[in-house]
């Protein structure tokens, strides 16, 4: 059997520990071969391929990124249509001519949505899920998020002494375009004085309450911001540049923040975006544990003859569950995880 791998979407920390885990087991195993398409769904459309096998995959575990490169390309987009064959057709007949027969899907909403849509077409898919966001519905873990937020919070333990010696508030813009996983664990773990999440519009004036409360205590306040949150009865951004699955890129909110708490509070504020760095290099050990196992179980899955089904972190289990299931519905962060957190406000 021949087996395509593919990482689509944002990249995240623990891609290469799936890729590196898929190979291994399935060639040792089972006696699999594999192919890797390039940077996500532009690989199977446009028949852009490498060979894998184990020695391709040695000394990656560690590395961030993805060796197979990524990209947003969306197949099924008006934009995927070529010579009169749809992105559907392009890849179907792609893997036909490679010899593929099933695809290991790594990716988060966008990709699982397109892998679940092609295995409703009769391809054989299985989908690992990724994000740092950890947003995706189905599974409790997403691997990547334990870096993510490692990261986050070392950012933020450093910029609480620097505020200290400056009498500033900082603000922490962290990445979270419609969930505040990160925020709320990097938040929490970095004990910041306030943490603003797209799941709970904030109010301004309650912001610099906290931020003032924490000046009067004789400690800086340090903010954390995800960068799809916003201010009650407002919008997130308008007018912005979308990716080709639709998505507005956004960040700004962080600088937003800074100047109103500023001119409200009177005190300095300077806010700090810590973007890509949340997604680049090496990944935590709960991360490579989390993508090795998954990377173990979606190759059994395809050995098994499954389609459809995603790998999945329930507890300390690794299960299968339908795609669908994870793509329909994003995880959100709780009202009663949000208030856990509250309690540390000011
Ligand atoms: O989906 C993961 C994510 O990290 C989001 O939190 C963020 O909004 C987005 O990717 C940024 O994507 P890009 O690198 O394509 O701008």
């Amino acid at each position: 059997m021949r087996v395509g791998v593919l990482t689509g979407g944002g990249d995240c920390p623990g891609l290469n520990a799936v890729i590196r885990a898929v190979v291994r087991t399935g060639i040792v195993d089972y006696g699999f071969e594999f192919v890797g398409f390039k940077d996500g769904w532009r690989g199977p459309l446009e028949a852009d391929s490498q060979p894998l096998d184990v020695q391709a995959v040695r000394g990656i575990l560690p590395r961030g990124g993805t060796i197979l490169g990524s990209s947003r390309t969306n197949p099924l987009s008006d934009k995927a249509t070529a010579d009169g064959r749809t992105g559907l057709q392009r890849i179907t007949e792609n893997l036909a001519v490679l010899g593929v027969d099933a695809l290991i899907a790594i990716g988060g909403e966008d990709t699982l949505g397109v892998a679940s849509k092609l295995a409703g077409s009769g391809l054989r898919v299985v989908g690992v899920p990724k994000t740092i966001d950890n947003d995706l519905g189905a599974t409790d873990f997403t691997f990547g998020f334990d870096t993510a937020v490692n990261i986050a919070m070392e950012a933020i333990d450093r910029l609480h002494t620097t505020a200290e010696s400056h009498h500033r508030a900082l603000i922490v813009e962290v990445m979270g375009r419609n969930a505040g996983w990160i925020a709320l664990h990097a938040g929490i773990a970095g004990g910041a004085n306030v943490i603003l999440i797209p799941e709970r519009p904030f109010d301004i004036e309650e912001v610099c309450d906290y931020v003032q409360h924490r000046f009067e205590t004789r400690y800086a306040p340090i903010v954390v911001v995800a960068e799809g949150a916003h201010p009650k009865a407002s919008t997130q951004v308008d007018n912005a540049k979308l990716d080709s699955f639709g998505h507005a890129r956004l960040g700004g909110v962080g600088q937003m923040l800074a100047e109103e708490i500023e001119r409200r509070t009177g005190k300095e504020a300077r806010a700090t975006v810590l973007g890509h760095i949340q997604r680049g290099g090496t990944p935590t050990a709960f991360d490579r544990v989390l993508a090795t196992r998954f990377g173990v179980h979606a190759i059994r899955a395809v050995a098994a003859g499954e389609s459809g089904v995603m790998v999945a972190l329930r507890g300390t289990e690794v299960v299968k569950v339908p795609i669908e299931e994870a793509v329909n519905q994003l995880k959100l962060v709780p009202t009663e995880r949000f208030e856990e957190a509250e309690i540390f406000f000011g």
